[in-house]
């Protein structure tokens, strides 16, 4: 079950209504360098009003940090301050920080209780609840992981005020997908904005609506074997998309993965909506290594592909998505007629 906290001031909400509940003797606040320049140092004085022994480790920005050495890093440092099992981890952060957090939680001394401070626009409205916690291997991404419950999610939409736009329309990216799978109010409020402004306008009940509509969605199937796979709207053609273009960032790549399936499988109100709302922000909605050789090859290898046939997520509707099988060859060829 999630236990989500909505807050304007995570200072207070960490240390009295979490950590002052809490028997944990010790915390350890993981953060990336970028967040902890701005962050750390007040977080460790709020903490530090408690009895509690505060501990920190700020990691290189990037998906470089979800590795197995940092895990080894982190672990190491918990075991030398003496970290039991009574203790908790706080993950200050985006989602990387919030991944790898999750996983040194999960397995250290076979679990700790974790806190989720997510940060940045993508961890607030998705990867900050659900419960899945990550590392890569080498260049593959979240190869490695368990599945695990923060303790709580504290989620201060003010974070968002140090954000580059980019990394906010980034995330925004998968507000719109998750307004899609949604429908009514959520897809409605999502038609309303054309400016970086605006989703900072709406952030509230925009977080809020993508984190229930998330919450619900796992709930029914939290090991991610049946509807959980409607999150992935995007994500084939998207991941493919986006190993194989070094310039574009995972949410712009999300926004053309939806684009370009719906074009291929979709009706074209559905179509327009994706367009209308993506275009309206400046977000892509093709790449030129669509098509290429690079690309096939991403794709064959994703995890929606088993054996012959590929799982995509579809929307014939505006709040209804469903799962599409097809033959590998038939999308292929659907996919080169279109390029
Ligand atoms: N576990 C899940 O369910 C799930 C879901 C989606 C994504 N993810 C993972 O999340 C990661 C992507 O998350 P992300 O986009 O947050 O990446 P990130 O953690 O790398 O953060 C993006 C950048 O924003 C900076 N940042 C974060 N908050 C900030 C703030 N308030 N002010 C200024 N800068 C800030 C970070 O330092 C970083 O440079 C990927 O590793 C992805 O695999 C996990």
């Amino acid at each position: 079950m999630e236990a989500v906290m909505y807050t304007h001031d995570y200072r207070q909400t960490l240390v009295t209504d979490v950590i002052a509940q809490f028997p944990a003797q010790r915390v350890f606040i993981l953060t990336d360098t970028q967040v902890g320049a701005l962050y750390l140092k007040q977080t460790v004085a709020a903490l530090e009003t408690t009895d509690r022994e505060i501990h920190t480790m700020t990691v290189p920005v990037g998906e470089g940090s979800k590795s197995l050495a940092t895990y080894e890093q982190i672990s190491q440092a918990l075991a030398d301050a003496h970290f039991d099992r009574h203790d908790a981890l706080v993950s200050l952060g985006g989602g990387v920080i919030g991944d790898l957090g999750g996983y040194v939680a999960s397995t250290y001394k076979r679990g700790i209780a974790f806190i989720q401070v997510p940060t940045s626009f993508t961890a607030q409205v998705d990867s900050s609840v659900g419960g899945k916690t990550a590392l890569n291997l080498g260049s593959q991404k979240n190869v490695i992981g368990t599945f695990y419950q923060p303790v709580t999610t504290i989620i201060d939409s003010q974070f968002l005020d140090t954000l580059s736009t980019r990394n906010l329309l980034e995330g925004y990216v998968e507000t719109i997908k998750m307004s899609l799978l949604a429908g009514g109010d959520f897809a409605a409020l999502t038609a309303t904005i054309s400016t970086p402004g605006e989703i900072l306008d709406h952030r509230d009940a925009l977080i809020k609506a993508s984190i229930d509509y998330k919450t619900h969605i796992v709930a029914g199937d939290f090991k991610d074997f049946g509807q959980r796979k409607f999150l992935n709207f995007g994500h084939t053609l998207g991941h493919a998309i986006e190993l194989a273009d070094p310039d574009l960032m995972h949410g712009e790549a999300v926004g053309i993965g939806m684009f370009q399936l719906a074009q291929l499988l979709m009706p074209i109100e559905i179509q327009a909506a994706i367009r209308e709302r993506l275009t309206a922000l400046g977000l892509p909605l093709s790449s030129q290594y669509l098509g290429t050789v690079a690309f096939y090859d991403n794709l064959l290898n994703d995890k929606k592909v088993a054996g012959s046939t590929i799982d995509l997520v579809v929307l014939p509707v505006i709040g209804q998505p469903a799962i599409q099988t097809m033959p590998l060859t038939e999308f292929k060829t659907l996919l080169q007629s279109a390029n």
